[in-house]
């Protein structure tokens, strides 16, 4: 049994991924997924900004708020919102089954 997510790209097209285990984190998923817009160039080391979403209403509790370093590199992404999450620090877990996150426009 494995996690499942849905990302909304920016066209407005949504992409469910299936059967992800547990550590992955959500940038990785949708990289390689080809998910439109979650380019991740930093490799997940939060300094890029290249993986930013806006996190659905119904999950932002269970996925929580960015910590100092992530709020520091958000600044840097275009259109930031007050549920803006860079999904490379997303680690995906059972409880984050069915998440679902809006692409954000790129730079
Ligand atoms: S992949 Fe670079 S900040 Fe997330």
């Amino acid at each position: 049994m494995g996690i499942k997510v849905t990302f909304v790209q920016a066209n407005g097209v949504e992409k469910t991924i299936e059967n992800i285990a547990a550590g992955e984190s959500m940038m990785e998923v949708g990289r390689f997924n080809g998910v439109e817009g979650i380019l991740g160039d930093c490799g997940g080391s939060c300094a890029c900004a290249t993986c930013h979403v806006y996190v659905d209403a119904a999950w932002e509790a269970r996925t929580g708020k960015p910590d100092e370093v992530e709020t520091g590199t958000l600044d840097m992404a275009p259109d930031v919102q007050p549920n803006s999450r860079l999904c490379c620090q997303i680690r995906l877990r059972d409880e984050l089954d069915g998440l679902r996150v809006t692409v954000a426009p790129s730079f």
